[in-house]
């Protein structure tokens, strides 16, 4: 992979690199298969940031499934604010539906919690999670995702859908803030 980027005022190294993501993306799909072959699951993409890992899921999952797409607005800049507001999009009813929420990165978990909790209350016959990253030393709330891909430490990234601030969605893979040059 190459060297250290640059994005606004931030630097970022090579963390993840593409092949890796993809391995891991292709696994989740054959352990969802296992419990959904038969389930025609739905899949709910968070955007913007899951919309490049929920491409590549989808693709990774041989057996008849949908997808929907929302949006959730709770994070500015490199911290999170905690703060989320409403649900847009979800135009798919979910009664009886077996849901499969697909997320890029939980971090203090207060988006996922929350989302989960409207979910909860359309009642699906099941929900489950598909998260790619998760910072464990972040979290704020008790969500453990079935499905995920890497833990990672308490540090921004960006790639593979990510941004800093509307950059570097597009890298291919992940990458970690540094102060290195
Ligand atoms: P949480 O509510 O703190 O779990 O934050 C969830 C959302 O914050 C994710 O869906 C991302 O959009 C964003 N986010 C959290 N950590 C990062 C990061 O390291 N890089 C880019 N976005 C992040």
């Amino acid at each position: 992979m190459s060297k250290v980027i640059q994005a606004h005022d931030l630097k970022f190294k090579p963390f993840i690199e593409a092949a890796a993501i993809a391995e891991a993306v292709q696994k989740m799909g054959s352990a969802l298969k296992v419990e959904y072959q038969d389930k025609n699951p739905l899949f709910i993409c968070v955007l913007n940031g899951a919309f490049v890992f929920a491409a590549d899921l989808l693709r990774a999952c041989d057996f008849p499934c949908e997808v929907a797409f929302v949006r959730l607005a709770s994070y500015q800049g490199s911290s999170s604010t905690g703060k989320v507001t409403t649900i847009f999009g979800l135009d798919v009813p979910l009664k009886n539906r077996h849901v499969i929420v697909v997320e890029d990165i939980v971090d203090s978990g207060l988006t996922l919690s929350h989302f989960l909790k409207e979910l909860t209350a359309l009642q699906p016959a099941s929900l489950k999670l598909a998260v790619l990253l998760i910072k464990p030393e972040a979290l704020q709330v008790d969500i453990r995702p079935e499905y995920f891909g890497f833990e990672i430490p308490n540090e921004f990234v960006v790639g593979y859908g990510l941004d800093y601030d509307g950059l570097c969605r597009n890298l291919p893979a992940i990458y970690i803030k540094t102060d290195e040059n």
